[in-house]
């Protein structure tokens, strides 16, 4: 029997970590999936160019999705819907209806066709103190009406310059595991995101990029080979029409959430068809 997977369970430095997964047992076709998370940004009007544009270019090489604030989501779904266009949410409740002034339940993002919605945002977890637990039952609330989760994480430069990297990717992602289980990853798309990159203009290489995202998927391979190799895995941090192709030509890269470009109609196109 040929040894299909050893990982260092401590993940230690990165540098050190051992990783292995054996692709001769991946049978998926991963699709490319590029996710526009517009931040707060947009306004009616200057929403409807960026919508109608995307939607007019008709990308095949890959899914492509926008995640909006939340009053254009109606806005999204009146223009992207019956196009191969999904669109999604930033952030949702945790809970499922109540006295939770200024929360957005996650039924209520299905009610207007959400496909997706951004959890464990780096933004979110910094700015608004979102901690593991909050983002693993926001997860759970969000599968449970339906949604796909694009589940995010990623080290702070403090954090990878002690070589903490995986260790805090490994905790990030435990707190879903461990509630969820990883069978609930298979609906589920996870999104690297150093937040040294992000907002920064300074992107991981790619070969930092593959390290980490191998790395994460030899985790879940250890639970499941097969939700493993089906499950796509978008990198996030600064990603541009320069930098796109390299990035996406990675193995085990999936794609991009792309926060600057995709307010700029070409950039997010060329970064959509950096996947082809
Ligand atoms: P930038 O592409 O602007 O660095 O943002 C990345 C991001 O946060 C996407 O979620």
């Amino acid at each position: 029997m040929p040894k299909r997977l050893e990982i260092d369970w401590q993940w230690p430095k990165l540098l050190k970590s051992k990783v292995f997964f054996d692709r001769s047992a991946a049978t998926t076709m991963r699709k490319k999936l590029v996710v526009g998370n517009w931040k707060m940004h947009g306004r009616l009007e200057s929403n409807r160019g960026l919508l109608e544009g995307v939607r007019d270019a008709a990308i095949t090489s890959c899914e492509v999705a926008v995640c909006v604030s939340y009053p254009y989501i109606a806005q999204a779904q009146s223009i992207l819907a019956d196009s191969g266009v999904t669109w999604g949410a930033q952030n949702c409740s945790e809970y499922d209806l109540g006295a939770y002034t200024g929360e957005v339940a996650p039924a209520m993002l299905a009610d207007f066709g959400c496909r997706y919605v951004l959890l464990g945002h780096s933004e979110r977890r910094t700015l608004y103190g979102e901690t593991d637990a909050v983002i693993a039952a926001k997860f759970g609330a969000a599968r449970a009406a339906g949604l796909t989760p694009i589940l995010c994480v990623g080290e702070t430069l403090t954090e990878r310059v002690a070589g903490e990297t995986l260790a805090v990717i490994d905790r990030q992602l435990a707190a879903v595991l461990n509630t969820a289980g990883v069978e609930a990853l298979r609906k589920t798309v996870l999104a690297y995101e150093p937040v040294w990159a992000v907002g920064t203009g300074r992107t991981a290489t790619p070969d930092q990029v593959q390290e980490v995202h191998a790395a994460v998927r030899a985790k879940i391979a250890a639970a499941s080979p097969a939700v493993a190799d089906g499950i796509q895995i978008l990198y996030g941090g600064s990603v541009k029409p320069q930098n796109a192709r390299e990035l996406f030509a990675k193995t085990d890269v999936d794609g991009g959430l792309i926060g600057g470009a995709s307010l700029v109609l070409n950039d997010f196109l060329a970064i959509c068809r950096a996947t082809n």
